[in-house]
């Protein structure tokens, strides 16, 4: 099995940063205006600092009509013209799920600053244009970015025990709260095509149903968020096992 880029990708201090915001997050389709003029240079920072290879992040402006469709329940995003766009060059080897652990940690980045954000997949291409690619290059996904208009609001979650292959509660903490990380990832059409599950101080993430890289690199982000700040490895998985995590286990 290969060793994870994710290994080392974030320093303690910004772990524990996303991992604070994991809990603080929430799409946010309404906003009050975009990111004030400090926000949006450390957006810019962040944007250029969260980069694995084949993808890169723009921070960028759009009319919202332009960009957003109306969506049947959700409507239309409005109210900023910041959002940032996620490039992914799909020739390199799992640029889909690097897109995802990258964007994650940027929306989370934005959160902790104060700022809503809502991950887009279904954008208006023509939105986006107007932004220079290079060749194999597209974008994947845009992410709204500004002063949220809107209430926190918790959309709902599948139980442990429905993404979970035995009973987290036997499971060392590391384990359970990593679990408990991916369960309030974000995903598309709040699918949450993942299941866990924990043997030989390992706990595994596998893809179950239908759902993108991004999405499996969202919540391979949050796992490793999770485990919090004990020693762990990551590792690639085969076939329908995205990653695994291997960590120092005293209580076993
Ligand atoms: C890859 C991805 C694509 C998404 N695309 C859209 C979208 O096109 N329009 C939208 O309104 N929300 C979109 N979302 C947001 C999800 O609907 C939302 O994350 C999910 O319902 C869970 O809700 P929460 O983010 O409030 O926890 C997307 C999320 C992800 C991760």
């Amino acid at each position: 099995m290969d060793n994870c880029a994710l290994n080392g990708f974030l320093a303690p201090a910004q772990r524990a940063r996303l991992l604070e915001a994991v809990n603080k997050r929430c799409s946010v389709r309404a906003f009050s205006e975009g990111p004030n003029v400090a926000a949006k240079s450390a957006l810019q920072y962040a944007a250029g600092r969260l980069t694995l290879p084949g993808v890169r992040i723009l921070v960028e402006e759009a009319a919202p009509e332009k960009l957003y469709r109306a969506l049947p329940m959700v409507g239309r995003i409005k109210g900023t013209k910041t959002y940032a766009a996620l490039i992914v060059d799909d020739s390199i080897s799992r640029a889909p799920l690097y897109a995802g652990i990258c964007g994650e940690a940027f929306v989370l980045e934005a959160v902790s600053l104060g700022l809503g954000t809502c991950w887009v997949g279904s954008f208006k291409e023509s939105g986006v244009e107007h932004l220079l690619l290079k060749e194999g290059e597209r974008v994947a996904a845009v992410i709204a970015l500004g002063m949220p208009a809107q209430e926190y609001q918790r959309r709902k979650r599948k139980p442990l025990s429905k993404i979970c292959v035995g009973d987290p509660a036997s499971w060392p903490l590391w384990a359970y709260h990593a679990a408990e990380c991916v369960r309030y990832a974000p995903s598309a059409l709040n699918r949450q095509p993942w299941r866990l599950g924990y043997a030989g101080r390992t706990l595994v993430l596998e893809k179950a149903g239908m759902g993108s890289g991004i999405d499996l690199g969202i919540a391979l982000l949050h796992m490793s968020l999770g485990v919090g700040d004990k020693p762990h490895v990551i590792r690639w998985g085969q076939g329908k096992e995205i990653a695994s995590i291997l960590a120092e286990d005293r209580s076993l």
